[in-house]
């Protein structure tokens, strides 16, 4: 491989776990709208379940909820539920279009009684908004000074009760006391290929295409526990269902498709065999330090954690350990490359995970 090759390329990536403008067309009519529609994360619905019921018996709004983990696994889908189980109205915004403590005020006052406000991204509040938004969830008030110098005062507004829905990839970079101000926190795990297979027959339903079981399976295994790639190979399957075969989807069909996307077997595309590949050739198969793999595949090392870590861990190829990833022997095999002998010794670091980074404030 040479090192040109290395450059990815991140932006078209057809497994990306981001949102493209691809999806914007039919993601609103797949996006389970209750939630008993919703397909999975069994835990964080049965107490969401709890906690909705007993607010709406109180007769008070929900607590603050912040949900987190990797992108495409329904984070906001599930903040729009929270909404309609709630029967309140959702006013939407995110962390970075919030630039001022103004624009935060006028939001703030502008909601009614009960809604919730969703703030997606919202590790990237600044702290100046932040510092707004703590009485705000604290005592459902804002603070505002008014006039300048000695003359300055500050009055204190009084908000309609409200629930905050905060959504973040990354909690760890959450400040400490913003996150404690959640009294629920809920972390969306990836899905399961029966779960995904769940979810890919409800969307070919309400898209009315003809899917079997086993087509469906096949996908699933191949969405990396992500339902917003789920959805979108399942668009792409039926493109080529259409137009090479006769519209049903069955796993043939899959597999001669996503085979044309190169996807692989696990949903791994090129930049995940790539990535993986460096680390073997340039690294003898790690540990490398997450910067310096970012800085050899050309992406933010923020990126790499968040979006391409999470699968190639789930299905055992790649291993942190304290000093960096090491790709492990099942990703080997499945890459066709043999291990040479030192790399056998690295697998005694393999399922030791990273200590949880403290927090710096
Ligand atoms: N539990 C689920 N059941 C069914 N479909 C889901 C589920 N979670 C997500 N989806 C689908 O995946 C898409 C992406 O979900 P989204 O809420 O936008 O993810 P996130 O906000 O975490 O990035 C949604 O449009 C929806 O169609
Ligand atoms: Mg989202």
């Amino acid at each position: 491989m040479d090192i040109e090759s290395t450059e990815f390329d991140f932006e078209n990536r057809i497994v990306s776990t981001g949102f493209t403008p691809e999806d914007s067309d039919v993601d609103y009519s797949l996006r389970p709208k209750r939630l008993d529609e919703y397909i999975g994360q069994t835990k964080v619905k049965e107490n969401l379940k709890v906690y909705i019921e007993a607010a709406k018996k109180r007769g008070e709004p929900l607590d603050h909820v912040l949900l987190y983990g990797p992108p495409g696994l329904g984070k906001t889908t599930l903040s729009n539920i929270i909404a309609a189980e709630m029967g309140v109205n959702i006013r939407v915004t995110s962390g970075p279009a919030i630039e001022k403590q103004g624009d935060l005020a006028a939001i703030l006052t502008n909601l009614n009684e009960g809604d919730v406000l969703f703030i997606d991204e919202i590790h990237r509040l600044s702290r100046s908004v932040e510092e707004i938004l703590y009485p705000a969830m604290e005592d459902y008030a804002l603070d505002i000074i008014i006039g300048q110098g000695p003359a300055a005062r500050s009055i204190r507004i009084d908000l309609p009760r409200f629930t905050l829905i905060g959504a973040t990839t990354r909690a760890g970079q959450m400040t400490t006391p913003l996150r404690d101000r959640f009294g629920v926190v809920l972390k969306l795990e990836l899905y399961t290929p029966e779960e995904l297979a769940q979810i890919i027959r409800r969307s070919a339903g309400i898209l009315g295409v003809e899917i079997s079981d086993d087509g469906a399976v096949e996908l699933a295994r191949r969405s990396r526990g992500t339902p917003r790639i789920a959805n979108r190979l399942l668009k792409r399957v039926r493109d080529f269902a259409q137009v090479e075969g006769d519209g049903k989807i069955n796993s043939d069909v899959v597999n001669f498709s996503l085979d044309r996307l190169e996807i692989d077997a696990l949903g791994l595309d090129n930049i995940d065999r790539r990535m993986l590949e460096t680390i073997i050739k340039f690294y003898d198969g790690g540990p490398v330090g997450l910067e310096t793999l970012a800085a050899t595949v050309g992406e933010e090392a923020i990126t790499l954690e968040d979006v391409y870590e999470p699968y190639l861990m789930q299905i055992g190829f790649l291993s942190r350990t304290p000093r960096g990833r090491c790709v492990t022997k099942l990703a080997y095999q499945h890459l066709g490359i043999p291990m040479k002998g030192g790399a056998s010794e690295q697998l005694n670091f393999f399922g030791e995970e990273e200590p949880i980074k403290k927090k710096k404030n």
